[in-house]
């Protein structure tokens, strides 16, 4: 499963970067208005921090647009997955992009039918955001399942990144139902690896190979 960084925050990204898990990263326009900096020169910073795929979201609604938007993103750096909204204009600037080489990442997920599309669209990437459907009552993992399925059935190469995700819980549900990706904020990131019978049976081991009274080296 790819781990990717939900953020546009840097200094956290390169202090995450040293454990050697992070496969990628994911922006939106909330994240860049959150960094306070020019897009172009923190999706730069990013790509320059992780080898892996960095997306960077178009702000254009009309498939012209999106399209100029798109190829001038790209352009930045080679590991640069264009984002696009899953909307009937997004679909059809996804489908150009496709033909030019252009990774994509389509996102603002809520239901399989429109995964459906995003693959038929030949995306990259599809975003279905779990988080923000549990908030509406919904069953954001059953999503997950659902599009796993349908891309199974007929074959399709898009990678499903799990989005939109608020815990360590959601991190291995998407994992067992069969998520290729998770994009992931850096406190659930770090939650990740914390257990409370890590730490305790961590503390009685140390306490017991003081008692021997040895040194390995
Ligand atoms: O960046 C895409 C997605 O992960 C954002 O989800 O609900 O945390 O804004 P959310």
């Amino acid at each position: 499963m790819q781990l990717f960084l939900d953020t546009t925050d840097t200094a956290v990204l390169k202090d995450l970067v040293t454990t050697g898990l992070v496969d990628g990263v994911t922006t939106n326009p909330t994240l860049i208005a959150k960094s306070g900096r020019p897009m172009a020169e923190v999706i730069a910073e990013i790509c320059g921090l992780v080898e892996g795929p960095v997306s960077a979201e178009v702000a254009a609604m009309d498939v012209e647009g999106m399209l100029a938007e798109g190829r001038k993103l790209a352009a930045i750096a080679p590991n640069v997955v264009v984002k696009v909204p899953l909307t009937r204009n997004g679909l059809i600037a996804t489908r150009e992009f496709a033909v030019e080489g252009i990774q994509t990442n389509v996102t603002l997920c809520f239901s399989a039918s429109q995964a459906l599309l995003a693959a038929k669209a030949g995306a990259s990437y599809i975003s279905p955001f779990i988080g923000r459907l549990d908030d509406h009552g919904a069953d954001g993992m059953e999503l997950i399942s659902e599009i796993r399925a349908i891309y199974d059935n007929y074959g399709y190469d898009t990678e499903i990144l799990a989005a939109s995700i608020r815990t360590p819980a959601h991190v291995t549900a998407a994992a067992l139902a069969g998520s290729d990706c998770a994009t992931i904020p850096p406190a659930t990131f770090e939650a990740l690896f914390k257990h409370p019978l890590t730490d305790k049976g961590l503390e009685q081991f140390m306490a017991d190979w003081a008692k021997t009274g040895q040194s390995i080296l």
